[in-house]
């Protein structure tokens, strides 16, 4: 289960990009996603494009999994190369999922090879891959390392046994310690996702677990408020009444504890769910998603972003196996992002940054809606006068969203 691909255009067979893609191509940056579609058990909240071996049956297993990607890598280095893209060194590499450290990781390892064959990576990559606690050893992670990767994203969500068995978590939460650790012993920079908000977890739960995340000497947090998505177990949970969401005072305040406990153990806000120890351990690939830059999204329901084309595979693993088997591209549809809509979306994300979006990149109608937004307490108003960039106070990243909409015209 995971969500509907949106409808978009025919993408043609082989992929071919339109020429109109090379036009600035020299001042983006180049990342690569990289989706592993498999998870040992399905946590009852998620609806990401990921399957386990029950789920998934015959046809397209994980053992062929590593070979499929890379004819992918294959057909995206050709495609490029046609289109007349000059020659771009991968500057971040993200492998996500599902959960990629179920794959061996000489399969991770193969495919992020495959990435530097085609391209080659920079210098100062940064290469990530998501794991789950339970799914590394001290010995896989120095593989990781010894491979390539410097990165790796646990998903924690929780410290707290209750909220992880609410979750349906699997790993136990006393093992977070020893990942980061042998993570930081092999060389890897470590980040941790925590989930705020599950049904039946306090206040004091929430700071347990972010005391325990900053326990761990970690770099990097991302705090998630957890979203109940149609169609998963939880959100029939719901439904029947089995279990209570916590309401909209509950998430701020659950928000606002860990931007302070973040903050006062030296991890500054980047992006509203995002902190790091100082910008260099800031995740440099989402930065590229969020500030527009190309990249090109490996694997089933991955989405790509090249020179204002967007375009996003079939979801199913059998499905995208059998089209790059049969030489096909497995880009299901796609769309050419008009300068209007890139505009309003380079607003949409840059305003959630914490680097700000410059007034002189908005319109005038845009910035005829800001002085409300600052009445509101929801934007900076010593930062718009001094530095001409529109940043959100901690109350407008609680209100982004309103923000975006406001700003954009479409009310509130
Ligand atoms: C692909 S998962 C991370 C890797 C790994 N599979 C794991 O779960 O540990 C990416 C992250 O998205 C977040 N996430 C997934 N579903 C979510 C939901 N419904 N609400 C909020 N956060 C969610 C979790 O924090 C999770 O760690
Ligand atoms: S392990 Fe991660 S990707 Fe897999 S089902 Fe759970 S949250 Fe989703």
């Amino acid at each position: 289960m995971s969500p509907a691909l949106p409808d978009g255009d025919e993408a043609p067979a082989d992929g071919a990009l339109p020429a109109s893609v090379v036009a600035g191509a020299q001042t983006r940056a180049f990342g690569v996603y990289l989706h592993v579609p498999f998870c040992t058990v399905r946590c009852g909240y998620c609806d990401f494009n990921t399957y386990t071996a029950v789920e998934l049956g015959g046809g397209a297993s994980q053992a062929s999994y590593a070979d499929t990607a890379r004819r992918e890598v294959a057909l995206a280095s050709s495609v490029l190369r046609t289109a007349g893209l000059p020659e771009r060194e991968v500057s971040t590499v993200f492998v996500g999922g599902g959960t990629p450290t179920v794959l061996p990781v000489a399969d991770l390892v193969g495919m992020l090879r495959a990435v530097d064959d085609a391209w080659g990576l920079a210098d100062d990559a940064e290469v990530t891959t998501e794991a789950n606690p339970d799914s590394v050893t001290p010995q896989s992670l120095a593989a990781l390392a010894a491979g390539g990767f410097t990165r790796v994203s646990f998903g924690m969500q929780s410290a707290v046994p209750h909220v992880l068995r609410t979750l349906e978590r699997t790993h136990d939460p006393s093992r977070i310690a020893d990942v980061v650790t042998w993570a930081r012993d092999a060389g890897l920079d470590v980040s941790l996702d925590l989930i705020y908000g599950t049904p039946g977890e306090s206040l004091e739960d929430w700071r347990t677990s972010l005391e325990a995340a900053l326990a761990t000497g970690v770099d990097h947090v991302s705090a998630y408020a957890l979203v109940v998505e149609e169609g998963t177990r939880m959100a029939v949970q719901v439904r029947r009444g089995e279990l209570t969401l916590p309401d909209a005072d509950d998430q701020a305040s659950k928000y606002e504890l860990a931007d302070d406990l973040l903050t006062e153990a030296g991890l500054g806000w980047y992006e509203v769910s995002n902190w790091a120890r100082g910008a260099r351990h800031a995740c440099r690939h989402n930065l590229a998603y969020w500030r527009g830059d190309d990249w090109w999204g490996i694997g089933p329901g991955a989405h790509s972003h090249v020179g204002g084309v967007r375009w996003w595979n079939v979801k199913h693993p059998r499905a995208y196996a059998s089209r790059l088997e049969s030489g096909l591209s497995p880009a299901a549809g796609r769309e050419v992002i008009d300068d209007e809509a890139a505009a309003l979306e380079r607003l949409m994300l840059h305003v959630r940054l914490a680097e700000g979006m410059p007034l002189a990149e908005m319109t005038a109608d845009e910035r005829g809606r800001v002085a409300a937004l600052v009445a509101d307490g929801l934007v900076d108003g010593r930062v718009l006068l001094t530095e001409r960039r529109l940043l959100l106070t901690r109350r407008g990243r609680l209100l982004a969203d309103l923000v975006v909409r406001t700003l954009a015209g479409f009310g509130a």
